[in-house]
């Protein structure tokens, strides 16, 4: 199974992609968490990275595309993968389809998860997740656990640099501006898939997997 899942900050796409990720046993490819890890481990790749994060603009494309091609072309997305957050602007969209034509394999969905802009806000605004796994939490719709410790492996559970007011605004922004021609852009392919990601994070899951 191969997917793009596509929408605004704090829709869903992570959330669903973990799930989708275990469902179809295929990677989960997150270009915004191959940042955050970087930028944790303090490699030059991070620290360039730091600077784009900080201020919710884009990581050059270069950069950013030989990324996914790097990770891409690894043995283990020879079955398929599950990509959350690329593409991101129509740029990155051909870039990819070029590159799935080269490895002769194409994509069997875009999976658009939409909401309206105070429910993505409010999801941003509660967000916690685990430092050492990765896992999402949220303040209201799925409490982390009073200690601050992950309950499914002990790290620190923290609020994510980029998910201050100003920040949201400008990813907001960049979202509009940049990433919405890519829906588009994935309707012109005829592959585009549209959920509704007000819904509970279970229901929307079982809808993408009715889907595709
Ligand atoms: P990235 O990490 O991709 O951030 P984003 O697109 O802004 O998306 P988020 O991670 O904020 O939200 P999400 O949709 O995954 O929501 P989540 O599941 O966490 O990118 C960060 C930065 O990296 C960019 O600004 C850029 O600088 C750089 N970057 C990344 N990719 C790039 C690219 N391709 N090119 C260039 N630069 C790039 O959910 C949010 C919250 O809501 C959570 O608390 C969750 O628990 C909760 N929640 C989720 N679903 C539900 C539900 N159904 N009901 C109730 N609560 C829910
Ligand atoms: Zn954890």
């Amino acid at each position: 199974m191969r997917l793009v899942l596509l929408g605004p900050p704090g829709v869903g796409k992570g959330t669903q992609a973990v799930k989708l990720s275990m469902h179809f046993g295929v990677p989960h490819i997150s270009t915004g968490d191959m940042f955050r890890e970087a930028l944790a481990k303090k490699t030059p790749l991070g620290l360039l990275a730091k600077e784009y994060l900080d201020s919710g603009k884009l990581v050059p494309n270069d950069i950013t595309i030989g990324l996914v091609r790097d990770r891409l072309e690894n043995p283990d997305c020879a079955e398929g993968f599950i990509l959350d957050g690329f593409p991101r602007d129509v740029a990155q969209a051909e870039a990819l389809e070029k590159l799935l034509w080269s490895l002769g394999v194409s994509l069997d969905a875009a999976i658009y998860i939409c909401a309206g802009s105070d429910v993505v806000v409010r999801r941003i605004s509660g967000r916690r997740v685990c430092e050492a796994c990765g896992a999402t939490y949220h303040v209201s719709f799925n409490p982390p656990p009073e200690d601050g410790k992950c309950p499914k492996c002990g790290g620190r559970i923290y609020q994510r640099g980029d998910d201050t007011e100003e920040t949201v605004r400008e990813r907001l922004r960049v979202y509009k501006d940049l990433t919405e021609p890519v829906v588009d852009y994935y309707k012109g392919l005829g592959i585009l898939k549209t959920v509704d990601g007000e819904k509970d994070a279970d229901e929307v899951l079982d809808i993408i997997i009715s889907m595709v």
